[in-house]
């Protein structure tokens, strides 16, 4: 056990690892309850520094022997690791230690699932394993010796020998501990080859559990697009003999990108047009992309410690977007991730949770696998991007590349490599690391003789720790339109330094109309006071299909806060300017059904909390019925047409353009299951021979009322599908009344297929009712209490996924004081648990706040 005491890690107190790594020899006898780990480490005094404490970390080990240069040794064993005194020369460092995978519940270091060994080192898992420095700045090679029964045995690297019983591996890549990985078990493995651009072949191999075959084609598909993209694109190579991805159903996260072995939670790999969803398909292109792409980004540039998670991940998922971009729709990814930015980043950045990009404290690093890291930390490239220009940013990346090969980094190293390619200060730039917080940026207006002037300003609320914000540097794409709906001055990217700003934009006939922050070109939120008439006007005519989108958002948006707080009608500038646009042939199906969508209730909230109102989600929730209800009764003539694009004749196929029909043929279906309360849902769901429309039907009928037959019917149908199941048990909850929300998650708590260690299970229930938001927040406080009941039972058995899901109260503060209270209450319960994780304690800390 580590220490209950929490320990404040910082940023300013970084120093190096007094000896460098030079080489690792591990070899594993494996035993469920007793695996033997032997570790052979050649070690020597670190020339950076003159640091000579030898500190190894190690948890939950039993240590057996440990030698220096051949000779036993006493080392001092503490809960955190070991220290012995060691030579001032280099030495070699051998350990025996015994640990035990089938009692490892957390799924972080060596543990089983299903029977099958598999490891999970990031960010702190290696020191589960054996003794090491478990830092990412202490790199080395790594040999493996497998010793176990199991068919297939695997590590990092390349396969150097096998035989009866044993496999050896060896990976001549320097790498850090967090990227080691360990498979054995009785997989079988789906294959291909690739032939990189200097043409080497490489074998790839999806290793999954027998019965699982059939859905790794898709997976196998994306791996082969992202080796060729990343070739392509950003000029990188992959550096191995083998790629081995290997599917496993117990796990914490999405992903992960361990050397020449990365390891996939089996929801983010597995699929096939019957059990996978459109949605699916596209996440696990982009995810099976993402881990590979690490490969670059991460793995022969890591970070050096990990206050740099961005370095890596930041740029990682900037990759990903860019690569989902080029296979399938820019416009509709953008609209996607700004949603999904919206819903997971800006609720954490404005609430207790809000921290830098590149946080400078932590207690529990798995607590900074944040929203803030990940997607504000692509913004943030995304952003530099758009200010060097595309040009120097590829330059930058070159030189990234050529200069950083085998280094640990930091956000310095990164931004250096751009100042040292164009020539700018980015000294300003940096504070996007540094500040938390969304900036709320303000337009003004103003037109005389032919010039119109846009006064940009900006100003970033007080975040915990953090009382005053500096400006930073806003990139504000901004584009002008006639009167007439012609564009009169492309895109250009206006650049805001100061906290206000002019800009103006001289020789127009007319007054134009300002498309502000084009294609999101900020992580801000935009605060441009325009009239019903000229959203309408954005709706019907901008060029750039981000700001066409949000114009229709923003109409909507407004609608529904007409609606709540001055108990309005449907604002019929949104229904028509909406249906104008569905019934535009013209335009990408995917794009239109996202013009179907309506600012997410947990959103509208927040907007009401930043309007200085108390949100009440019941009244959101009625309001965002209503509007639904009006949107089917004005569209009435349109539904069928739209429905019917879902209907492809053609053999199936997870691509964007089949996928957005069916995603436009699902929207309209829901719209119109209101009219004919499920009528032509039911025939649907009858003859649906994918899980996309199998579940859009049965979607459908459920939130109509009905559906009973039909959901039983699904679960005797896919009763031996996991994945599908984790879906069964997701969709009622999500679907449930407010009032029903909870009780339907404790019900389906109570069934005999809840298996609550298994991390996809227990989200698919708890995740989905911590996401219904009425639901969440119903005044009997009744969903507040139950997540509270089921974080108490999984914290000692899972402490990562607990902490996680703790972040369902983070934004608690913007409700009545009624709601306040209850939650308060469940806080302070968890709180008082004898013995709560660290992690768990860390998040409900700074969630209560003071
Ligand atoms: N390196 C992470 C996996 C990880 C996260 C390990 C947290 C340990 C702790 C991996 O590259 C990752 O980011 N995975 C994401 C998916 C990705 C597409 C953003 C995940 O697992 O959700
Ligand atoms: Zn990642």
């Amino acid at each position: 056990m580590r220490d209950a005491a929490p320990n404040t890690i910082h940023l300013k107190d970084y120093t190096p690892f007094g000896y460098l790594v030079d080489e690792v020899r591990l070899t594993f006898d494996l035993a469920p309850d007793a695996t033997r780990v032997t570790s052979r480490i050649a070690f020597r005094p670190n020339p950076e520094t003159t640091d000579r404490r030898f500190f190894l970390h190690g948890e939950e080990l039993r240590l057996l022997r440990a030698a220096i240069d051949g000779a036993e040794i006493a080392p001092e064993i503490t809960d955190e690791g070991l220290t012995c005194s060691v030579p001032d020369a280099p030495f070699v460092w051998e350990a025996e230690v015994e640990i035990a995978p089938a009692a490892n519940t957390a799924l972080e270091g060596l543990y089983l699932s299903n029977g099958m060994y598999c490891t999970q080192c990031e960010a702190e898992g290696f020191r589960k394993i054996t003794y090491y420095p478990d830092r990412p700045d202490v790199m080395s090679t790594f040999t493996v010796r497998i010793n176990g029964t199991h068919p297939v045995l695997l590590s990092n690297g390349n396969p150097v020998d096998s035989g009866e019983g044993f496999a050896e591996w060896h990976d001549p890549w320097p790498k850090p501990a967090y990227l080691f990985a360990l498979v054995a078990g009785d997989l079988v493995a789906h294959s291909d080859t690739f032939t990189t651009v200097s043409g080497r072949e490489v074998d790839l191999n999806l290793w999954v559990r027998p019965g699982d075959e059939g859905k790794c084609a898709f997976g196998m598909e994306a791996l082969k697009k992202s080796m060729r993209w990343d070739e392509e694109v950003y000029g990188r190579e992959y550096d191995l003999d083998v790629f081995n991805i290997v599917a496993v159903d117990d796990f914490n996260m999405g992903a992960m990108e361990n050397k020449g072995l990365n390891i996939f939670n089996s929801a983010a790999v597995l699929a096939s047009p019957e059990t996978s969803t459109d949605d699916n398909f596209e996440r696990i292109e982009a995810i099976i992309a993402h881990e590979y792409f690490h490969n670059w980004t991460g793995n022969r540039i890591t970070c050096r410690d990990w206050f740099q998670l961005c370095l890596k991940e930041g740029l990682t998922v900037f990759r990903d977007a860019q690569f989902t971009s080029d296979l399938r729709s820019a416009p509709v990814k953008r609209i996607r991730d700004v949603i999904d930015l919206r819903a997971r980043q800006f609720p954490e950045d404005q609430g207790p949770l809000s921290h830098p990009v590149r946080p400078e404290s932590f207690q529990e690093i798995n607590n900074f696998y944040t929203a803030t890291v990940y997607e504000k930390g692509a913004e943030v490239i995304g952003m530099l991007k758009r200010l060097v220009g595309d040009a120097a940013y590829a330059e930058a990346l070159d030189l990234y590349f050529a200069r950083h090969d085998g280094q640990a980094c930091t956000i310095e190293d990164w931004l250096k490599v751009f100042e040292d390619v164009t020539g700018r200060d980015l000294s300003q730039f940096k504070r996007w690391y540094s500040q938390a917080g969304t900036p709320r940026l303000t337009v003004e207006e103003a037109w005389q003789d032919g010039t119109f002037t846009l006064t940009l300003s900006q100003e970033t609320p007080a975040t915990p720790g953090q009382p005053d914000k500096l400006p930073q540097v806003i990139p504000v794409a901004v584009g002008l339109l006639n009167p007439n709906g012609d564009e009169v001055r492309a895109t250009e990217v206006l650049e805001l330094t100061q906290a206000r700003q002019s800009f103006s934009f001289d020789g127009l006939a007319a007054r134009p109309v300002a498309s502000v922050l084009r294609d999101f070109s900020a992580p801000v939120v935009l605060d441009h006071d325009l009239s019903p008439e000229q959203r309408a006007f954005l709706l019907a005519h901008d060029t750039d299909p981000f700001n066409r989108w949000e114009a229709g958002r923003a109409l909507a948006g407004q609608c529904l806060l007409d609606m709540i707080t001055e108990d309005a009608a449907p604002d019929t500038a949104y229904l028509d300017g909406l249906t104008a646009v569905l019934r535009d042939d013209g335009l990408d199906p995917a794009y239109r059904a996202l013009m179907l969508g309506l600012p997410s209730q947990s959103e509208l909230a927040a907007t009401l909390h930043q309007r200085g109102l108390i949100p009440d989600p019941q009244a959101i929730w009625e309001a965002t019925e209503t509007l639904r209800q009006t949107t089917a009764q004005h569209m009435q003539d349109l539904l069928p047409r739209l429905r019917a694009e879902s209907q492809i004749e053609a053999p199936f196929r997870p691509d964007a353009d089949q996928a957005g029909k069916r995603a436009l043929g699902s929207a309209a279906l829901a719209l119109l299951s209101r009219l004919d309360s499920g009528t032509q849902a039911a025939a649907d769901y009858a003859c649906a021979d994918n899980m996309t429309l199998q579940l859009s039907a049965l979607s459908c009928l459920l939130k109509a009322g009905k559906g009973e037959v039909e959901l039983a019917a699904f679960y005797d149908q896919w009763r031996g599908d996991r994945l599908v199941i984790d879906k069964w048990f997701g969709l009622q909850v999500a679907l449930a009344a407010p009032e029903q929300a909870a009780e339907t998650a404790r019900r389906l708590s109570a069934h005999a297929e809840f298996n609550w260690r298994n991390p996809n299970r227990f989200r698919a229930v708890f995740g989905a009712l911590a996401m219904h938001h009425a639901g969440f927040h119903h005044a009997s406080g009744a969903a507040y209490q139950l997540l509270a009941d089921w974080l108490i039972r999984l914290d000692p058995v899972n402490p990562q996924t607990t902490a996680r899901m703790c972040s369902a109260y983070q934004t608690w503060r913007r409700y009545d004081d009624d709601r306040q209270l209850l939650i308060g209450a469940q806080l302070d319960r968890i709180l008082a648990q004898p013995n709560l994780s660290r992690d768990t304690t860390e998040m409900l800390t700074r969630i209560r706040g003071s």
